[in-house]
């Protein structure tokens, strides 16, 4: 088996050129870029593409300062989602995960892009997922912890009531930072572990029924094609 990081590039790579041939990224269109080291080389590998001709006029959405930074210096011309020339909706998102179970359900926000990269993927006629091998779990938030995008000042309130839903939270807390990690959106996450196994798409809508919760890492409303390696080191699309 390749090692993580090559499983990265080698997916990532992989879904840009395939959906190429596939035409779900094509020339003039609108895509979401994602946020994390499995999105960066879709990013890369969809700019080298650009570069080589296969595809122009390509309208990129970001989804956190990591990734605006990366389309600056690849050249990508990044626009809002609410520019008139999006319209608040995009052909393709492509996005890493940290957990993807076997209904294709994610949690992400690993890298605490979560709440744009929603944004973008609910927003998005076709929603693509690159992850290697050790994201494919049976079961979502058993593992990994579930990050939840709070407002600072609902913190005690929210762990609460997360606590009543059978959750245990932990603060995000900085590195190289004191305090808290402060999202791009200027808000604060709880990273969060369930004592009993839950229903992400039922438990997706209850966290966010919270006040004070701006939005989870369940993402279950819009299925992704999600491309992944198998266990001889190919890449495969489900
Ligand atoms: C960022 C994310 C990332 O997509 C997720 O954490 C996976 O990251 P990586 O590809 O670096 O393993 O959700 O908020």
């Amino acid at each position: 088996m390749i090692s993580q990081n090559e499983q990265k590039n080698l997916v990532a790579s992989v879904a840009i050129d395939t959906l190429i041939g596939q035409g779900k990224i094509f020339s003039g269109m609108k895509i979401g870029l994602g946020t994390g080291s499995t999105a960066e080389p879709a990013v890369r590998r969809l700019a080298q593409r650009i570069d080589d001709g296969t595809l122009a006029d390509i309208k990129a959405v970001v989804t956190s300062f990591g990734t605006q930074n990366l389309c600056e210096e690849l050249g990508i011309p990044v626009y809002s989602m609410n520019d008139r020339i999006i319209g608040g909706h995009l052909d393709l998102t492509i996005d890493g995960a940290d957990e993807v179970d076997p209904c294709n359900n994610v949690i992400k926000g690993g890298g605490a892009a979560l709440l744009r990269e929603k944004i973008a993927a609910y927003n998005s006629t076709t929603f693509v997922i690159v992850a290697d091998a050790s994201k494919i779990v049976d079961t979502l938030g058993t593992g990994f912890r579930l990050p939840v995008e709070i407002i600072g000042e609902a913190r005690v309130p929210v762990i609460a009531a997360l606590n009543a839903l059978g959750a245990d939270c932990v603060l995000r807390q900085g590195v190289r930072k004191c305090g808290p990690v402060i999202t791009d959106n200027g808000n604060q996450l709880l990273d969060i572990v369930w004592k009993e196994p839950v229903d992400p798409a039922v438990m997706e809508d209850k966290i966010n029924g919270i006040v004070g919760v701006v939005d989870n890492g369940f993402f279950t409303k819009n299925k992704p094609i999600v491309f992944t390696v198998d266990a001889d080191g190919s890449v495969i699309e489900r």
